[in-house]
């Protein structure tokens, strides 16, 4: 997979890419991330890639030339014809598992981030086939949102993580919110392991785990639970 992110803060991306999974699965071969910054495609002196919206009202937008341009560079370098665009915005569609497991089939990503304010609707009219929010809340920038996208999508991929069975068993993606883990010690400050996970029978070890997540998620995900005992 090949994930393009145009950004006008590209230090703010790199490292988180360079640790645990991300990184694995990069050296790996699995995923060639890039980073295009939207500054290196300005021609005035100040590098300038925001401005004061039209119409008056606070906040700077992205502006559109350094933004075309990159875009047009990399379609052109990377032959990324056919790849949609997807913004990272607060007023996208929200991001489920779902998605993340939608984006990872794909071969190339575009991911841009939007600033300030916002972002230039040409930019939005000529490019973007789809926007994304990860949450009910106003982050700084998309970048942390790429971020987000990135790390769910990678460890998708066949061959990111350690066992196969993982991604498969996550909360969320089986539709339930996660049950209880414990490792070792057996004991610690006088908190036990549950003794059914100790038993050795694993019909009931999935029948208690089952449960807990019905628990768990009725609890604190009525939304979910009730989609899940629908379907
Ligand atoms: N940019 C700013 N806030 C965001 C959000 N919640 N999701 C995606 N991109 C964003």
């Amino acid at each position: 997979m090949q994930i393009h992110v145009v950004t006008a803060f590209p230090k703010l991306l790199s490292s988180p890419l360079g640790d645990s999974i991300l990184k694995r699965a990069q050296e790996r071969g699995l995923v060639q991330i890039h980073f295009h910054d939207i500054r290196a495609y300005t021609t005035d002196k100040h590098q300038q890639v925001d401005d004061y919206g039209f119409g008056g009202g606070p906040g700077m937008i992205l502006k559109p030339e350094p933004i075309f341009r990159c875009l047009e560079d990399i379609y052109d370098r990377f032959q990324l014809d056919g790849t949609p665009v997807t913004l990272m915005t607060p007023a996208g569609q929200h991001y489920t598992q779902q998605k993340a497991i939608q984006l990872s089939l794909r071969e190339k990503l575009v991911l841009l981030c939007g600033h300030y304010k916002g972002i230039d609707e040409r930019v939005i009219k000529t490019w973007i086939q789809e926007e994304i929010s990860i949450g009910d809340y106003i982050l700084t920038g998309g970048e942390l949102a790429a971020m987000v996208i990135i790390d769910s999508v990678v460890r998708l991929l066949p061959g990111a993580i350690g066992d196969i069975d993982s991604a498969e068993t996550d909360s969320v993606q089986s539709g339930l919110l996660d049950h209880p883990h414990y490792t070792r010690p057996q004991n610690f400050r006088g908190m036990e392991v549950p003794a059914i996970l100790l038993s050795g029978n694993h019909a009931e070890i999935a029948r208690w785990r089952l449960q807990q997540a019905l628990q768990r998620t009725r609890d604190r995900r009525p939304d979910l639970y009730e989609k899940y005992s629908k379907s």
